[in-house]
């Protein structure tokens, strides 16, 4: 089985390596499809620290990159804790931040880890499988109403109340215990042609809410924020419109700061120069022979300081 086909993979490279001598992070290293071009863009001098939440994405790739020395470092975490890792390996600045966002093909591919509705497996959706939260515990546990809200607004569901009343009436019955009973039961209340559409979105909401994936990002940028040089650069593939959002928020959002720095405040906010002025998608070829790429979008923005702001104090 193959673990994860990497996207987007030239766009990548050429957003994110400015030095190849530089440091940089891999904040879901997944299969190691882009690590491994981000490596072959280094010269022996540079560096890569590869992190992922998923246990078996850590093995696979300290296999796979077994041969690179210490070139490359993987460990596990989750990239909230970005600047903990960094501080542990005595880092203070790096060259550039990646994250590919989601799920790899292997864990929707796994049964066991209950991330695809096409089969039927325990509801899980953890992708850190030592954390206590699981899927059957948002479907059986949540009110009507969180379940409903949940599904609106991490699903975009229209039909998330009648949804969220079906499972509290089920689960009056009986615990839903796998990924087959839910689907069947979404199934049985929602328009057969949009089966498919209501059931991504609604494993989209429960995944979300799983993993706390929007808190993890925003707390994710937050801290790699300090870390990143002058010039540095993050690169992002989201495959949402919720992170989407929240990517050009938080690049265009530190672009909102320098109207205060205008106004002679003291930059406390981050400041970015967003080099994708349109996100970047995968081309139709691409998509042809990976068909998962069709949602991915990638943005790219560079650490960046206006000149008149540039004192011996605040340029790192
Ligand atoms: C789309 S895959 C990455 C694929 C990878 N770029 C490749 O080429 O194989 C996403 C990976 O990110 C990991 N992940 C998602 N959120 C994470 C987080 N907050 N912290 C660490 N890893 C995370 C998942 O476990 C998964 O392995």
């Amino acid at each position: 089985m193959i673990f994860h086909v990497p996207v987007l993979v030239e766009s990548v490279i050429h957003f994110l390596i400015t030095n190849p001598e530089g440091i940089y992070v891999d904040g879901t290293i997944g299969g190691g499809g882009h690590a491994d071009a981000i490596l072959k863009g280094l010269d022996q001098k540079g560096r890569l620290i590869g992190i992922d939440q998923d246990d078996e994405a850590v093995l696979f790739c300290q296999k796979r990159f077994s041969s690179a020395g210490n070139q490359i470092l993987i460990l596990h975490n989750a990239f909230e804790h970005i600047d903990r890792v960094l501080n542990e390996l005595s880092i203070s600045e790096i060259d550039g931040l990646f994250m590919d966002l989601g799920v790899s093909s292997h864990q929707i591919d796994t049964i066991e880890r209950g991330f695809s509705y096409m089969s039927d497996g325990p509801l899980s959706m953890q992708m850190n499988t030592h954390q206590s939260l699981d899927a059957r515990e948002i479907v059986n546990a949540y009110s009507e109403e969180v379940l409903a809200d949940l599904f609106y607004r991490y699903g975009e569901e229209r039909h998330a109340r009648r949804i969220a009343r079906a499972i509290v009436q089920e689960r009056q019955k009986k615990v839903i215990q796998s990924t087959g009973e839910l689907a069947n039961l979404v199934r049985r209340i929602t328009p057969s042609r949009y089966h498919v559409k209501i059931l991504s979105r609604i494993w989209q909401a429960i995944r979300i809410e799983v993993n706390d994936e929007l808190g993890q990002l925003q707390r994710g940028f937050k801290r790699i924020y300090p870390y990143l040089k002058m010039g540095g650069r993050i690169v992002v593939i989201g495959y949402h419109s919720l992170e989407d959002r929240l990517i050009k928020r938080f690049f265009r959002g530190e672009c909102a700061t320098f109207s205060k720095m205008e106004k002679q405040t003291i930059p406390s906010g981050y400041d970015f120069r967003v080099l994708t002025r349109r996100v970047v998608r995968p081309n139709e070829e691409e998509i042809q022979r990976n068909p998962r790429a069709r949602s991915a979008r990638l943005r790219a923005a560079e650490k960046y300081m206006p000149t008149y702001f540039k004192t011996a104090e605040n340029v790192r």
